[in-house]
């Protein structure tokens, strides 16, 4: 029996949320969506990594044996820091460049993820790895967090916003795209009706949760919690986060 936290700047991480439970339906998760400092893609690494202590102590406080950092930015900034500091393991975002690269017929992969990841030295290592072999185009999804934190997800509104992102990818000649932040694949149907039907969208939520399952094994943490669920809290009102876990 073991509690495994989950965290992000709002609530994004529940698209990983959802993966993980896929695969591991019988744990019990607390999910918690730090929204009250949301958006973390403009703020410094610093301050991204002040904010996922505090978060990782309030996790550890209630119980958590393990802890996935469902965030690209915090990702970037801190995990790093985090698995100094604390003695449980996390399993954090990896920006999908390597399974974009290998699948793109065009030879232009996109990425699309907040300005603190793209700035990050672990996605440039990352992008560093493939750059030689594909065209790496990116662009910040620029707006993306919050239409997904006002839960507008289907507007004219958030088809401008999000049309201005991702057609310069895609005039660019990007075949694959990669969802470099947690909250975008909330917008993946819209992104889907804008971009043509040939282009791949690769989302690394499914890789990121069997990661957590190998970490968990590895690190013998009980499996099988007898009162499975999540437990949902927020740093700021909750009512985004409530809404979006019905839909997960
Ligand atoms: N969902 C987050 C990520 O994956 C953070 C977005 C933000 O707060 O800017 O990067």
């Amino acid at each position: 029996m073991a509690v495994i936290g989950v965290f992000d700047s709002g609530s994004g991480g529940l698209s990983v949320l959802r993966e993980i439970r896929k695969i591991l339906p019988d744990e019990r998760y607390i999910y918690f969506s730090d929204n009250a400092y949301c958006p973390y893609g403009e703020k410094t690494a610093e301050f991204v990594t002040a904010r996922s202590r505090a978060v990782t102590d309030l996790l550890l406080s209630k119980g958590a044996a393990a802890v996935v950092v469902a965030c690209n930015t915090a990702t970037a900034a801190a995990i790093a820091s985090l698995r100094a500091e604390y003695s449980v393991p996390f399993v954090g975002m990896e920006p999908a460049v390597k399974p974009a690269a290998s699948g793109t017929r065009s030879g232009v992969v996109g990425v699309l993820a907040t300005a603190g990841t793209l700035r990050a030295a672990k996605y440039l290592n990352t992008k560093g790895q493939y750059a030689d072999a594909v065209r790496i185009v990116e662009r910040v999804g620029q707006g993306f967090v919050e239409l997904v934190e006002s839960l507008d997800l289907d507007s004219p509104h958030a088809e401008s916003v999000v049309r201005a992102s991702l057609e310069p990818l895609l005039e660019a000649g990007a075949d694959t795209i990669v969802l470099g932040c947690t909250h975008y694949p909330f917008l993946l149907p819209l992104m889907r009706r804008i971009a043509p039907a040939d282009v791949r969208f690769i989302d690394p939520a499914p890789a990121v949760a069997r990661r957590l399952a190998d970490v968990l094994k590895t690190a013998g943490v009980p499996l099988g919690d007898p009162a499975p669920g999540v437990e949902l809290l927020a740093s700021g009102p909750d009512a985004t986060l409530r809404k979006l876990f019905t839909i997960i």
